[in-house]
């Protein structure tokens, strides 16, 4: 596992400034702004900026600690809208590495509901990631110097997959789940957005994106299998359902569910836009308030033509076409790029990864930047520029 291909991507490319010129743009009347608030069923975000979820491996035993507290906390007290955990791993063997957040047993609400108390404190809405890395599970984090972990490294062996087909040639090759697996997974899913709830969090994003088991499920490129969880469009889209409606039976009415969605694997063969914008529209009568869209992770050679904004044009797509609530992620780093995808319609909010984590209070600075006159913290005023 590198940094890279946790992004979403196998790599930053070169810019592929003809490939995102030609896209598709449909303009929805002028009306919504960045600071605009947004209200997901019984919630409402204050404006559309929102935390990308960002895997830190910093816990223990799937444990958050101060590091999350204090990196969390900072976007909330930086006026984000949305603080989303990183991927949270709903089973042990679900975990990217052995250092990744976790909420597959109860002890791990309580530190989690104390990261949500000051979120929230700050006027932020506090949500989490639940994932399953599938084939990708059982890796080194990053600056430990990545790729698979083995048994000897700390790793694990006997990771789920829809096939017995590796995500690369040095990862380990993975087992095809039967019945049993695939009921102990979306159990596991139900179970975590219980946890979620009883830490008090407002909206949970289900992890379908990125290579990760749930679209490692949707890409025929990962799933071969003959039974009725592969094949079909129908079939491939079944675990991503029934985590859906395992989640929705214990999540409430009131709160919102997002899911997050690689939009393409940009490969010939592979999962695609037109599926997306179908699943979403299926995921939109299932309970489904937001889709957060992102692309590839699951073919380790793909090439991904990465730039400002390379993937709006996906998001754009699935909010006109299957008409629900999306997000746009990857590469949005100005305040006039965010605020012009929210006023354009392409997206209803704007996901930012590495750009917070080089300036944590980034709205702030938007807010200036588009003269927007927003409340800062009060302990901040003094340094408030007018
Ligand atoms: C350090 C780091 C960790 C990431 N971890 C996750 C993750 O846990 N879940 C996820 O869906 N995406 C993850 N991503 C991808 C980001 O959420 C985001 O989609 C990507 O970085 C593109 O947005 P950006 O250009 O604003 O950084 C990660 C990205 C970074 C930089």
């Amino acid at each position: 596992m590198t940094a890279a291909s946790d992004i979403g991507a196998q790599s930053y490319g070169e810019l592929d400034l003809t490939t995102m010129l030609a896209a598709p743009i449909a303009f929805a009347p002028m009306s919504n702004s960045l600071f605009e608030p947004l209200t997901l069923r019984g919630i409402t975000l204050r404006n559309r900026i929102g935390v990308s979820p960002m895997c830190m491996y910093s816990s223990d035993d799937g444990f958050a600690n101060d590091w999350h507290l204090v990196h969390l906390g900072q976007f909330a007290v930086g006026r984000a809208a949305l603080v989303i955990t990183e991927a949270t791993a709903v089973l042990p063997e679900g975990r990217i590495s052995p250092q990744d957040l976790g909420i597959w047993k109860d002890e791990h609400v309580e530190f989690l509901a104390r990261i949500g108390r000051f979120v929230k404190s700050q006027g932020a809405v506090f949500g989490s990631q639940l994932a399953h890395a599938g084939r990708k599970a059982s890796t080194i984090r990053p600056w430990d110097g990545g790729g698979p972990a083995t048994e000897t490294l700390g790793g694990w062996a006997n990771l789920p997959a829809p096939s017995a087909l590796a995500f690369a040639a040095q990862y380990q090759t993975p087992v095809a789940i039967d019945t049993v697996g695939i009921g102990r997974v979306v159990n596991g899913f139900r179970d975590a957005a219980r946890r979620a709830l009883a830490a008090d969090m407002e909206i949970v994003e289900i992890h379908a994106a990125h290579g990760y088991l749930l679209h490692q499920f949707l890409s025929p490129l990962s799933n071969t299998r003959i039974d009725n969880y592969g094949g079909s469009f129908e079939n491939r889209i079944r675990l991503v359902r029934d985590v859906v409606h395992a989640i929705r039976e214990v999540w409430p009415e009131r709160l919102p569910l997002a899911v997050r969605l690689s939009a393409t694997d940009w490969t010939e063969g592979g999962w695609n836009p037109e599926e997306t914008v179908e699943l979403s529209r299926i995921l939109k009568g299932d309970g489904v308030d937001l889709i957060d869209v992102s692309t590839g992770g699951n073919v380790a050679a793909a090439k991904i033509p990465a730039g400002p904004g390379y993937q709006v044009e996906f998001a754009a797509r699935v909010k006109r076409e299957a008409d629900i609530t999306t997000a746009s992620v990857g590469l949005i780093t100005s305040p006039h790029q965010a605020d012009t995808i929210v006023r354009t319609g392409q997206a209803d909010v704007t996901l930012l990864g590495r750009e917070l984590l080089r300036e944590p209070h980034w709205p702030l600075r938007a807010a200036r930047e588009l003269h927007r006159d927003i409340a800062w913290p009060p302990q901040y005023e003094r340094a408030k520029l007018r």
